[in-house]
């Protein structure tokens, strides 16, 4: 559904014929119907809708390859029911997303974009000693919600800030993903206590709104939330109310409920960091999860079973 890196190009072109679907905007349902009829693999990205209707207009299609480690966007169940693989792209973007996560957290506690806004109005005296003061980390608690491969990277990088992270306790920590990352706290407490709150959970229907009106009430109205999960876990017009009311002090978000839509009440907010959905946006980790969802059709058009079956 978009080009990928030329060299990941090059290993698929070799061994399959490749259509591209190249429009500004991601294809309509009907659209993608029609563009799928005999083709045997779909690699396709987060904002390409994969309907059981979708499906069902491509039925000689064995896999698809969604080049995300989020695959809300796909429609497994229907998949699973034709028999269609469907991969995503895990591991590979995780220290990406880890990484832009505390930008996110340093942008909102230290005021960065905020003052670079203000720098660029020309709005700038000079420095003063109680000019756009922040929250310094050290000492601070990160509440983590997600205890899979990102949420423990993210915590991983605490102590190097002097922070403290803790888990949302929500069930057992996913199989498969190593030690547990750390300690974890009920979900109220850790709203209540967190200074930091970070998401990192996949958007499901258990997860949607999980962030609304009643868990930014009992957060500190000195903490902040970050957002780099899915937009739907966070009720952005809760959000918006909350930052008006000064219920907390600030927060970033990365995903959005209606991308590429955004609640408009927050583009007039000074303590708020919108960034475009970046998370994962680093060459290096774009071109792995391209070449990843490549390695998945190829396995698959072979015979052989894929390397991350979602
Ligand atoms: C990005 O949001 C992803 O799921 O990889």
């Amino acid at each position: 559904m978009r080009r990928v890196p030329s060299a990941v190009l090059s290993r698929l072109q070799s061994q399959a014929q490749v259509a591209f679907y190249d429009g500004p905007f991601p294809a309509t349902a009907a659209d993608l119907g029609t563009r799928l009829a005999g083709k045997a693999g779909l690699i396709c990205l987060l904002t390409d809708a994969i309907t059981a209707d979708v499906l069902a207009a491509a039925p000689e299609l064995r896999i698809v390859a969604n080049i995300a480690v989020g695959y809300n966007n796909v429609d497994v169940a229907a998949a699973k029911a034709r028999g269609i693989v469907v991969t995503n792209t895990p591991d590979v973007l995780t220290d990406a997303v880890a990484e832009f996560t505390w930008g996110l957290i340093l942008a909102c506690a230290r005021r960065i974009a905020e003052g670079d806004r203000l720098v660029r109005r020309g709005d700038w005296k000079g420095w003063a000693l109680d000019f756009m003061l922040g929250m310094e980390l050290k000492g601070k608690q990160l509440g983590v919600i997600g205890r899979g491969r990102i949420g423990r990277a993210v915590a991983a990088r605490a102590p190097a800030f002097g922070m403290r992270a803790v888990f949302a306790d929500r069930g057992p920590a996913p199989s498969g993903t190593g030690g547990s990352g750390g300690p974890s706290l009920p979900f109220d407490e850790l709203l209540v206590t967190s200074d930091v709150i970070s998401i990192h959970a996949p958007g499901t229907p258990e997860t949607t709104h999980l962030i609304g009106r009643r868990e930014l009430a009992r957060m500190k109205r000195s903490a902040f939330l970050i957002n780099t999960g899915r937009g739907s876990i966070v009720d952005e017009e809760a959000l918006a109310w909350a930052l008006k009311e000064h219920l907390i002090a600030g927060a970033a978000l990365d995903v959005y409920e209606r991308e590429p839509a955004i609640v408009p009440a927050l583009l007039d907010m000074e303590n708020v960091v919108l960034a475009p959905h970046l998370g994962s946006a680093t060459r290096e980790t774009r071109t792995a999860m391209a070449d990843l969802a490549v390695s998945n059709v190829l396995a698959v058009l072979a015979g052989d079973p894929p390397l991350t079956p979602v």
